[in-house]
């Protein structure tokens, strides 16, 4: 099965819409988005896509309750600060990242074959265009970077960024970049 990764949307309507193209033409079955939506109402431009979009919430995301209807009225799931699948026998836990601390021992807990996470703005692993995930022996974290568009800024957080697929049954993953 195919799932879609994106994190930290951060109210970007022309980059969701183009993430939404990809993943429809990927015949993705899940969308994972990792948190950071900021407005509530990006959440209803996932209504374009065809598959389920499950969600954690991020540190910018303080109306939840909105978010949630949104999730709602999209045929979405929205988790919560911490979210897990099981897909093909493959369980994925979802952090948005807001603590390190936390991400470190979802990681170490050995909990899950993939972590997917977000608010950093850098690509995890970084620079990899094309890998794949052991499912037994270790966790791989996935971080997409930022979904809404690069921009400069003096601490370089936001230059790296776009999407991630993940095929479960081939065991890989590959990254596309947006704008
Ligand atoms: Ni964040």
């Amino acid at each position: 099965m195919k799932i879609g990764i994106i994190s930290d949307t951060h109210d970007d309507i022309e980059n969701v819409r183009k993430a939404i193209e990809i993943f429809n033409k990927k015949d993705v079955q899940y969308v994972i988005h990792a948190g950071d939506y900021v407005f509530p109402g990006i959440v209803l431009e996932f209504k374009r896509l065809n598959a389920k979009l499950i969600g954690v919430l991020g540190n910018n995301d303080g109306e939840k309750g909105l978010l949630l209807k949104a999730f709602l009225e999209i045929g979405g799931e929205l988790k919560g600060e911490l979210g897990e699948i099981h897909v093909d026998d493959i369980k994925i836990g979802i952090y948005h990242g807001t603590s390190t601390e936390i991400k470190k021992r979802l990681i170490e807990s050995g909990r899950y074959s993939i972590i997917v996470c977000g608010h950093t703005h850098k690509r995890e692993p970084p620079g990899v265009e094309k890998g794949t995930f052991h499912k037994d022996t270790s966790t791989l974290v996935l971080n997409p970077g930022v979904g809404h568009k690069k921009t400069e800024s003096l601490a370089e957080a936001f230059v790296e960024g776009g999407v991630i697929i993940l095929d479960t049954e081939s065991t890989e993953y590959n990254y596309i970049d947006l704008p």
